[in-house]
C-alpha cells in the first residue's frame, strides 16, 4: 500500500488513503502524518475499522489521549464500561431506553472542543461506525483564514484581549450571562491564538461557546462577537464532510472549529471519539 495524502479542493482538510491505522506506524510514518495534519488541519482517513483499543493506540502515537471534561458520573459511556477517555457520539439507546452516548441528536453549532478548559485538548479523532441515510455531516472551518479575514480596525481593538468561553452542554445555545456561571465550565482565553507548532495566528471564537469579550460593554461585545462569528463560519473557510462508514477524522482544535448538520432522529448515528491532551492557549498578539 502507498500512503497518499490529497488536500481537498477546499480551504481545509485532506484525504489520506493507503494506510491501515490498526497497525503500529513506524517513526517516519508518524512524522509524515503529523506534518500533514499540521499543514491541512483536518485529515480524513478512509476505510478504517478500528476497535476502541485500536483507536486509542493510533491516537497515542501523536500525543497523550486526554480525559473528557464531563464529570465521570455524568458520562453515559462510563455506565457502559468506558473509562473516561472515549465519547460515543450517538443517538442510540440501550434496552431500557437510556442514551448510551453523548451529543445525541440534531444540528450542533460551530465550536472548538474544550475551549472552556484551561488546557484545551489539541486534537480530536472521530471514527464513523454507523451513519444516517442523510445529514449528520461535520463542517470544519479554517481559523487561520478567518483571522486573516478580520478587518484591521477590529484586530487592533481586540489585540491582547480575552474571550469568555463557557459551555452548558447544549448543542444550539450559548450560556445565558444573566445567570450565574456556577456549575458551568468556563475559561477566559485569548481571542487570537498563536499555534504553538506552526507559529501562525488563528481566531479563537465560536458561536456555541464564546460568550463575551473582555473589557467591552455588553452590547459592543455582542456586536463584535457576532461579526467575528460570521467571519469564523464564512463558507469561504469551511469544508463540509459527508461521512462514509470507516472514516476517521483527526482535526486540530487550535486552528479550526467544527459543527454538525441536522439528521433524522429516527435513524442511528454512531461515531467514536477520543482526544489528545493540549496546553494552555498562547495569545496571538
Ligand atoms: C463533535 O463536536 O465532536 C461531534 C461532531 C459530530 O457529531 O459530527
Amino acid at each position: 500500500m502507498t500512503l497518499t495524502i490529497t488536500p481537498f479542493d477546499s480551504p481545509i482538510g485532506a484525504e489520506v488513503t493507503g494506510i491501515e491505522l490498526r497497525h503500529a506506524l513506524d517513526k517516519s510514518m508518524v512524522e509524515t502524518i503529523y506534518q500533514a495534519w499540521l499543514d491541512n488541519i483536518v485529515l480524513i482517513f478512509r476505510g478504517q475499522s478500528l476497535s476502541k483499543d485500536e483507536q486509542i493506540a493510533f491516537a497515542n502515537q501523536f500525543g497523550n489521549v486526554g480525559i473528557r471534561a464531563t464529570p465521570k458520573d455524568a458520562q453515559n459511556e462510563v455506565a457502559n464500561g468506558y473509562d473516561g477517555s472515549i465519547m460515543l457520539v450517538t443517538n442510540q439507546r440501550d434496552e431500557r431506553g437510556n442514551y448510551i452516548g453523548s451529543l445525541q441528536d440534531g444540528e450542533m453549532w460551530f465550536h472548538h472542543d474544550m475551549s472552556y478548559r484551561p488546557e484545551p485538548h489539541k486534537a480530536t479523532l472521530l471514527h464513523a461506525i454507523e451513519l444516517p441515510s442523510t445529514g449528520g455531516n461535520t463542517k470544519f472551518a479554517n481559523q487561520y483564514l478567518a483571522y486573516e479575514n478580520i478587518p484591521q480596525e477590529i484586530k487592533e481593538l481586540l489585540f491582547g484581549r480575552k474571550v469568555l468561553q463557557a459551555y452548558n452542554f447544549t448543542m444550539l445555545e450559548k450560556v445565558d450571562l444573566k445567570e450565574s456561571l456556577d456549575g458551568i465550565q468556563h475559561q477566559w482565553q485569548p481571542i487570537f491564538v498563536r499555534h504553538p507548532e506552526t507559529g501562525k495566528t488563528a481566531l479563537y471564537v465560536s458561536r456555541l461557546i464564546s460568550a463575551a469579550i473582555e473589557g467591552l460593554e455588553r452590547q459592543e461585545s455582542d456586536e463584535i462577537l457576532g461579526q467575528l462569528i460570521d467571519i469564523a463560519e464564512d463558507p469561504s473557510v469551511v469544508y463540509e464532510h459527508i461521512w462514509q462508514p470507516g472514516d476517521l477524522a483527526m482535526w486540530d482544535n487550535r486552528c479550526s472549529t467544527h459543527a454538525r448538520t441536522d439528521f433524522p432522529a429516527t435513524e442511528a448515528r454512531l461515531l467514536r471519539r477520543c482526544t489528545l491532551e493540549g496546553a494552555p492557549m498562547i495569545s496571538g498578539s
